[in-house]
């Protein structure tokens, strides 16, 4: 491990490359990253670097949105189908249908979603800025895609919005029972519960407070709690760890809270990409200006 760890840093100074990894990836594979993070702040710091080419340890559509956002420069996959589930449960007919039935309406697309999708978006949303984006957007009607449950969350939150929502979800968090957060509290009396707004509206009703991975590690930073349940993939309680390593994780043992494409990304393959310059995302030039449209909008409404 520390010959792959040393041969990564080498390869990254050599060639002006940088690391950037989801909270969800493998705790060697954070340790050795230039920034951990969400997947707003993995487009934010993808956007603002100056680095010639970017390793994204992320699933496809993070390299995608990368990729957009750093016209020039070369975005590198680790893993080419490490892909999320979630982001393939629409199609861009889907949306165009929609569209045609909702014509006032503004479509705002989760990230986690397809190039083509993001290109037919008037905005792109993360789950820690979908409620500020969409209530900062000028129509009252809201198509909200793929994500039923981000999209029932944003419908809470932003009442004077009239929310459309589609039918994809995320397999990971989408399978959490509310009984399986009952039966860690009784478990673990007194840790506050953490929750990602993925999961349906019946579980989060058992949260103390529903945040996005970068919203998880932003209240771990505070230090004001000593447990935690943590109801999101798991990789996020290394991250969370780091940040206070006095305090104590719980990770629900709902069965599968373990996001499969995100655990693709291993040093190996990070080294892999590095040394052989492998896989280069691409995205059509027609569609990436169109998906920078939403995926620019995205910055600037998250105020
Ligand atoms: P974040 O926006 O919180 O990084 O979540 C991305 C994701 O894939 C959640 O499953
Ligand atoms: Fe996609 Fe779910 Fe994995 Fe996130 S945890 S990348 S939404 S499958």
């Amino acid at each position: 491990m520390d010959d792959l760890i040393r041969r990564i840093a080498a390869l990254k100074k050599e060639k002006n490359a940088i690391v950037l990894a989801h909270t969800y990836t493998r705790a060697e594979v954070q340790d050795i990253a230039d920034v951990v993070g969400d997947s707003f702040e993995l487009a934010v710091r993808a956007a603002g670097s100056s680095a010639e080419i970017i390793v994204l340890a992320g699933v496809r559509f993070m390299g995608e949105t990368a990729a957009i956002l750093t016209p020039g420069r070369t975005v590198l996959l680790p893993v080419a189908d490490a892909d999320c589930p979630l982001a393939d449960m629409i199609t861009s007919d889907q949306v165009r249908h929609l569209k045609a039935q909702y014509p006032g309406a503004a479509v705002a697309c989760y990230v986690n979603s397809s190039v083509e999708v993001k290109a037919l978006s008037d905005v792109c949303v993360t789950s820690s800025s979908a409620v500020r984006i969409v209530r900062n957007l000028p129509q009252r009607q809201v198509l909200f895609v793929p994500d039923q449950n981000l999209g029932s969350w944003v419908a809470e939150q932003v009442p004077e919005k009239e929310i459309i929502l589609h039918s994809g979800f995320c397999p990971v968090h989408h399978q959490i029972k509310p009984d399986d957060v009952r039966d860690a509290r009784k478990l673990f009396p007194g840790a506050v519960v953490l929750m990602h707004p993925e999961c349906t509206k019946e579980t989060r009703a058992e949260a103390d407070h529903i945040l996005s991975t970068g919203g998880m590690v932003a209240l771990v930073k505070e230090k004001k709690h000593t447990r935690y349940i943590i109801v999101t993939e798991s990789g996020i309680t290394h991250t969370l760890r780091r940040h206070d390593p006095a305090a104590e994780f719980i990770e629900l043992s709902a069965p599968m809270l373990y996001c499969q494409n995100m655990k693709k990304i291993t040093l190996e393959t990070i080294l892999r990409a590095l040394d052989e310059g492998e896989t280069v995302v691409t995205v059509a030039s027609d569609i990436a200006e169109r998906a920078r449209y939403a995926l620019s909008r995205m910055l600037e409404l998250n105020r």
